[in-house]
C-alpha cells in the first residue's frame, strides 16, 4: 500500500502555483518562482486495514474545449452545446483498491482538503452509479492526488469520475463495455462522457453525446494554461449567458475549418476558437478578459481562448509563459504547460511523460 501515500501540493505565496509540475530545465524564468512542495502525510491505515484485493493506479486527465457553441437553452435548465473537446495531460493521480466482499462503505481520500469527500464528490457518485448499473455490490478505496484546479473549465472532477468508472470496471474484470460506461456517465454529469472517447471528440446534447474525431492538431502542439485564483461556477456562467450575444458560427463549419487550419499552424486556429461562455465569464470576472487580451498580445503566433465555463485561458501554440505574467499582479496565477493526449482502445489515458511530476 505504499503507493497510497497522500501528497500535498502547496501553492507558494511568492509565485504562481503550478499544477502538473515541470522539469527544472524546462522552466522559463517566470516559473522559477514556483515551488511544488510534496509531503507524504500518512500511510493509509483505513485501506491497509481493509486489505484491498486488487489495486490499480490511473492518471485522471482533464480537457479543453477548442470551441464551444451554445445551441439553445433547454426546458430542463440545461443548454444544448456543440463543442470540440480534447483531453489533455494536466491531470490528477488516482489509486484505487477493491475492498473485500462484505465491506459496504467507500473510503475516499484527497490531497486537497477543500475538496469534499462525501457523496457530493463525483468519484463517489461514479461508484454509486457503477453499482446501480452493474448490480455488483462491491466497494472501493480511492486516493485522489489533486493537481487540476477546480472552477477552471478543465473538467478535472469529470475526469476523476470517468477514471473511477474505468477503474471500477477494470478491478471487477470488465463487466461493462466502454460504450456502456460512456452512456451511464451522462447520468451524473455533462462532460464526463467525453473521456470515454479516444481523446478528441465533437460533443452535442448537454455534452454527453460524443463523436470521436481525428485530433485537429498534432499531439506535439504546445499548450499553456493560465488560471486566475478565482474560479467560476458553471451554473452561474450558463445562467448569465445572454443568448443574443452568442457567436453565429455554424459548429459543423467550425469543426471542418479547425481541422483544416490545424494543419497550417496554431495562429490560423484563432478565428475558430469560439467560446460562447466567454461573454458571461468576462461579465462576471472582467479581469479575465484583460488576462486573455494580455496573453493574446504577448503570444501573437498562438490561438488564445477560454476553455469551458472558465476561468482558464488556453494558449495553443506556445507553452512558454510570456514575461508579462511574471509581473507582481500575476503572482497568484496558476500556470501550466500541457499537451493534447489520446488513448488507445481498451487502455486508459497516460500522461504525455513530458513533465517530471508525472512520468510514466
Ligand atoms: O452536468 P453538470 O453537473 O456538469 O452541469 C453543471 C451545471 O452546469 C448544470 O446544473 C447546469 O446549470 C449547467 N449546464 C448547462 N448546460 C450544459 C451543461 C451544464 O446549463 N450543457
Amino acid at each position: 500500500m505504499q503507493g497510497f501515500a497522500r501528497k500535498l501540493s502547496e501553492r507558494s505565496s511568492q509565485g504562481p502555483a503550478l499544477g502538473s509540475g515541470c522539469s527544472k530545465s524546462f522552466l522559463p524564468s517566470p516559473w522559477r518562482k514556483v515551488r511544488v512542495h510534496r509531503v507524504p502525510v500518512q500511510s493509509v491505515a483505513a485501506a491497509s486495514a481493509s486489505n484491498p484485493e486488487k489495486q490499480v493506479k490511473l492518471f485522471s486527465p482533464s480537457k479543453v474545449n477548442l470551441f464551444l457553441r451554445v445551441v439553445r437553452r433547454r426546458e430542463d435548465g440545461y443548454h444544448d452545446l456543440a463543442s470540440l473537446f480534447h483531453v489533455i495531460d494536466l491531470g490528477d493521480d488516482m489509486d484505487f483498491g477493491l475492498l473485500p466482499e462484505g465491506v459496504t462503505s467507500e473510503t475516499l481520500e484527497c490531497s486537497d482538503p477543500t475538496v469534499p469527500t462525501d457523496d457530493s464528490n463525483l468519484v463517489i457518485k461514479a461508484l454509486n452509479l457503477f453499482r446501480e448499473k452493474t448490480g455488483i455490490n462491491r466497494f472501493f478505496y480511492v486516493n485522489l492526488d489533486k493537481k487540476v484546479p477546480h472552477g477552471a473549465g478543465l473538467g478535472g472532477g469529470s475526469g476523476n469520475a470517468a477514471t473511477t468508472l474505468w477503474a471500477a470496471n477494470e478491478l471487477l474484470g470488465r463487466p461493462a463495455t466502454t460504450k456502456q460506461l460512456l452512456e451511464w456517465s451522462g447520468d451524473i454529469g455533462s462532460d464526463i462522457s467525453v473521456f470515454f472517447s479516444h481523446g478528441a471528440a465533437y460533443c452535442t446534447g448537454r455534452g454527453e453525446i460524443v463523436e470521436d474525431v481525428t485530433p485537429p492538431l498534432p499531439l506535439t502542439t504546445p499548450l499553456l494554461l493560465v488560471k486566475p485564483p478565482l474560479g467560476l461556477s458553471t451554473p452561474t456562467i450558463f445562467k448569465s449567458l445572454d443568448l443574443a450575444r452568442r457567436s453565429q458560427r455554424d459548429p459543423q463549419e467550425l469543426l471542418a475549418s479547425m481541422t483544416e487550419a490545424g494543419r497550417t499552424g496554431a495562429q490560423a486556429l484563432q478565428e475558430f476558437c469560439v467560446n460562447d461562455l466567454e461573454q458571461p465569464a468576462f461579465d462576471n470576472l472582467p479581469q479575465l478578459a484583460e488576462l486573455k487580451a494580455q496573453i493574446g498580445d504577448a503570444l501573437e503566433s498562438s490561438a488564445v481562448f477560454m476553455t469551458g465555463s472558465g476561468s482558464t485561458i488556453v494558449a495553443v501554440g506556445s507553452d512558454t509563459p510570456p514575461a508579462c505574467l511574471s509581473e507582481p499582479q500575476h503572482k497568484e496565477l496558476f500556470i501550466s504547460p500541457a499537451r493534447l493526449i489520446t488513448r488507445k482502445s481498451g487502455e486508459w489515458y497516460k500522461p504525455s511523460g513530458m513533465w517530471s511530476s508525472n512520468p510514466q
